[in-house]
């Protein structure tokens, strides 16, 4: 196991949304969480990465206990967070944004450029163009390879496909499946888009009010019954 959650509360001030979440996930497993607008999951993804603090509960990350860890620590020892809406820097080139990512941890850096831009050819194609002036499926690819260069161990994506055409989604899809597969990189993924949690999911976790309601296997995930009564309102 790479990652385990367990009995996970935290919030903002006093208010508590994520409540009691237990989750584990294996190395090289792409699992998603699903559920609708405002029921934490954003929530739960900054807590995993040290921007919001747990209150109780305790997160266990490749052997360790990183619960009390600082954000750029967990960052270091492996865990890549692409924030939803990207988090792209807009007035920064491509390369310059790519660039950033490699500040996380800078070995290998020539080498973890050149796979970026083997896995998103898009992303070579435009090294010297603003980020902020790209489409906005090659913004999404942009985050993932920023948060690449960085030698993750597992990928925290919130939400990928938001704001990224719908031709474009499954492509960025199998781009991703692609290099967990590569990579045997892990990939715990924030999703409210059916096509692309179907497409690349092994099995997901449903959030709903901040708690875990479900745990659906990929022949439900793959179900539409099943997995659309979860995403709609
Ligand atoms: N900075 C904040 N301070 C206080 N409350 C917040 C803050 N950010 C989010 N919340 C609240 O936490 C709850 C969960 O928000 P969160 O963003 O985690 O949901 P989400 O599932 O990611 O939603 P979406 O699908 O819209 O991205 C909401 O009620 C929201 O208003
Ligand atoms: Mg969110």
């Amino acid at each position: 196991m790479i990652l385990e959650v367990k009995n996970v509360t935290s919030g903002y001030d006093r208010v508590m949304i994520v409540n009691n979440v237990s989750i584990s996930i294996d190395k090289g497993e792409i699992v998603s969480i699903i559920g609708r607008n405002g029921v934490g999951k954003s929530t739960l993804m900054k807590t995993l990465i040290g921007l919001l603090k747990t209150s109780s509960g305790e997160i266990d990350f490749d052997g360790a206990n990183i619960t009390k860890m600082k954000a750029h620590n967990r960052a270091k020892s492996g865990i890549g967070y692409v924030p939803q809406g990207h988090g792209i820097f807009p007035n920064l080139t491509v390369e310059e944004n790519l660039k950033m990512g490699t500040m996380i941890n800078s070995d290998g850096t020539q080498k973890n450029f050149e796979m970026v831009y083997d896995y998103f050819p898009r992303l070579a194609e435009r090294k010297k163009q603003m980020a902020g002036s790209m489409s906005g499926g090659e913004q999404a690819m942009l985050s993932i390879g920023r948060v690449l260069t960085g030698n993750p161990k597992i990928l925290l994506l919130d939400e990928p496909s938001e704001g990224v055409q719908p031709n474009i989604v499954s492509q960025m899809g199998e781009i991703v499946y692609k290099i967990s597969s590569e990579l045997g990189l892990t990939v715990l993924m924030v999703e409210q888009h059916m096509g692309l949690i179907q497409q690349i999911t092994e099995r997901a976790y449903v959030l709903d009010k901040g708690a875990i309601i479900a745990s659906l296997s990929q022949e439900e995930v793959k179900d539409n019954q099943i997995i659309k009564q979860y995403l709609t309102v």
